[in-house]
């Protein structure tokens, strides 16, 4: 059992700093990408407010196959470029979606969710999966929530492939 407690009611910018040492905690040592996919799901589910999905898609044979995550039952499969998960993946660039009802193919696995963020998750030069985050709140994701999770990802993404 790990023994994991943030502190919800600080600032942004320390929440952040502390849920990515928790991040970095969980993964340390452990080379299984899953396992550490599983548990970062499972971190970001239960401190970030306001999501409805939080999860992995990881690269595989050309195409994104769902992951470990926490929320409803998703999509499997999501072809390079389509949707925002695909077009994170695609294109490597992070997407921060305030009404994804005007993202050009956006897929809907949850009809719930309203805004989300998408992370390239890179290791070794190469995109290896994406981190996807959904809110049913409409632009619920600011530049802050997009640097800490960048910031987040950057510092375990070798221990999630
Ligand atoms: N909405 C995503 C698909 C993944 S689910 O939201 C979990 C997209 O358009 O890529």
């Amino acid at each position: 059992m790990f023994d994991i407690a943030i502190d919800e009611n600080q600032s942004k910018a320390d929440f952040y700093n502390d849920l990515k040492s928790s991040a970095v905690a969980l993964v340390d040592g452990e080379p299984d990408g899953i396992a550490n996919m599983a548990n970062i799901a499972a971190l970001i589910w239960q401190y970030v407010p306001g999501l409805n999905w939080a999860g992995f898609y990881r690269v595989i044979d050309g195409e994104l196959v769902l992951g470990p995550f926490q929320g409803k039952a998703a999509c499997i499969r999501i072809a390079m470029g389509a949707g925002v998960c695909g077009t994170a993946a695609a294109t490597g660039d992070v997407q921060r979606v305030a009404d994804v009802h005007a993202f050009p193919g956006h897929i809907a696995c949850d009809a719930d969710s309203r805004s989300e963020l998408v992370v390239p998750v890179t290791k070794n030069g190469r995109i290896i999966a994406v981190l996807d985050l959904d809110s049913p709140l409409p632009d619920h994701f600011s530049t802050e929530d997009e640097q800490a999770m960048v910031a987040l990802i950057g510092a375990i993404a070798n221990n999630l492939g």
